[in-house]
């Protein structure tokens, strides 16, 4: 017999069963599977697409990645942050899509702890905070794929979180026997992102278990824990977790540099609230 969690990683390994792809999100991926991709042809791809292009665009130019300048082409995005980068934004943009309307607060920490793990990865000079704060935007999805695609289970996890003590994380273990980190780093390979990508989103509660990417996955367990506590968005229960030590020793933060860190976070939020205002206007208007 199946269990629950192989289960969910089926549904999960199934891109016909997550939220619906545009057509051109399923040829992206074919060609993430292939060597021949090159920017052009990716840039191309996502260009034919109005809507989508106007969406990478959006959040290209959002406060989480830090641009003075606009970014107004898809190709001068690729240039910048990256295919990975690009690419996983469009890979998750029905995810998004769904997250914006129906969990505003789940959003709005995905947003918030994107925009720290720019921060961060700037103080401590970290190469490639782009892929970093992508990783920290998408760190969450799992959350987003049990809520659509289990429904009654997710009822099952709210109503274990709102009666006690217990944390989102351990009411998915308990009702799913696995939690949300793991599920959002299976889907990662669904979409056949990088490693770098994934192992952040799945180790981001325990840090000490990424091996490869040991100090994106730092990052991005600090920025999740620092967003919390900030009290931004809400992302499913209002409990902070404590900073692995692990991750701590691997950032080597004074905390005298982690209160600047917290600060110029707290300082950038508004800007965040703002781009979320401005998304929910734009669904507003949709009808
Ligand atoms: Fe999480
Ligand atoms: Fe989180």
């Amino acid at each position: 017999m199946q269990t629950k969690r192989e289960e969910i990683n089926r549904m999960v390994q199934d891109v016909k069963s997550l939220p619906a792809l545009p057509g051109i999100v399923v040829k992206l991926r074919a060609l993430a599977e292939s060597d021949a991709a090159s920017l052009q042809i990716i840039a191309r791809l996502i260009s034919s697409d109005q809507i989508l292009s106007a969406k990478v665009l959006k959040l290209v130019n959002s406060p989480f990645y830090g641009f003075p300048g606009r970014v107004s082409t898809v190709s001068n995005a690729l240039i910048l942050l990256g295919v990975n980068v690009v690419k996983a934004l469009v890979l998750s943009s029905s995810i998004f899509d769904l997250m914006e309307e129906n969990v505003v607060g789940l959003w709005e920490h995905s947003l918030g702890a994107g925009v720290a793990a720019n921060i961060i990865t700037k103080r401590l000079a970290l190469p490639d905070g782009e892929e970093i704060s992508t990783a920290a935007l998408l760190h969450d999805i799992g959350k987003v794929i049990i809520k659509i695609k289990l429904k009654e289970e997710a009822e099952r996890i709210r109503l274990k979180v709102d009666g006690g003590e217990v944390s989102i994380r351990e009411a998915e273990k308990e009702v799913l026997d696995v939690d949300h980190a793991e599920i959002g780093g299976w889907l990662g390979k669904t979409w056949c992102l990088p490693e770098k990508l994934i192992e952040p989103i799945a180790c981001h509660h325990d840090p000490v278990r990424s091996v490869t990417y040991a100090d994106r996955t730092a990052v991005v367990h600090l920025s999740d824990i620092l967003i919390k506590a900030s009290g931004f968005g809400y992302s499913g229960d209002d409990l902070v977790p404590r900073i692995q030590e692990a991750a701590w020793k691997k950032l080597n933060l004074s905390d005298h540099v982690l209160r600047e860190i917290v600060d110029e976070i707290e300082d950038k939020l508004i800007e965040v609230k703002n781009f979320s205002l401005e998304i929910q206007s734009s669904h507003e208007g949709k009808v």
